[in-house]
């Protein structure tokens, strides 16, 4: 029994070790992401966010996208990403505040996006927001670094 054991538990520790780099977040039609908190490990090489739209609801009246600010940020990023525009998924061209973001998606659609762990410090204040036009207000949440 202790044969078998053991590298099932290394399995699983190895499996932990790779989600800790990894953001899965859900969208729905009710503006809403399925977590309101997401973290990650301050040493990730490569961090990698995964957004689901898990609505029906097209990307022009109710699109979603991930992008991640310190959390100071949250605000002006999303009011300069609405008069970005839809082309620009919402996001300031060039903006330096955006640290990462994904495309906008609408219902049944997946996006996601790599950044370096290095654009991130532990213990930083971050969150993570879609950008869409009205939804920066209740779609966000925070990102820890551990
Ligand atoms: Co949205």
């Amino acid at each position: 029994m202790r044969f078998l054991l053991l590298p099932a538990l290394l399995l699983l520790a190895s499996a932990a070790q790779a989600d800790d780099c990894l953001i899965e977040l859900k969208a729905d039609d009710a503006m809403k992401f399925d977590k309101t908190e997401v973290s990650v490990a301050a040493s990730c090489k490569s961090i990698e966010i995964k957004l689901t739209h898990t609505g029906k609801l097209p990307a022009a009246s109710m699109g979603h996208n991930v992008v991640v600010v310190e959390s100071a940020n949250v605000q002006a990023v999303g009011q300069d990403g609405m008069k970005a525009g839809a082309a620009a998924n919402f996001v300031g061209a060039d903006d330096k505040r955006v640290i990462a973001h994904t495309s906008v998606v609408g219902g049944g659609a997946s996006t996601s996006v790599k950044f370096p762990g290095s654009a991130l410090k532990a213990g930083g204040d971050y969150s993570f927001f879609c950008s869409f036009p009205g939804h920066w207000a209740v779609m966000k949440g925070k990102l820890v670094v551990k």
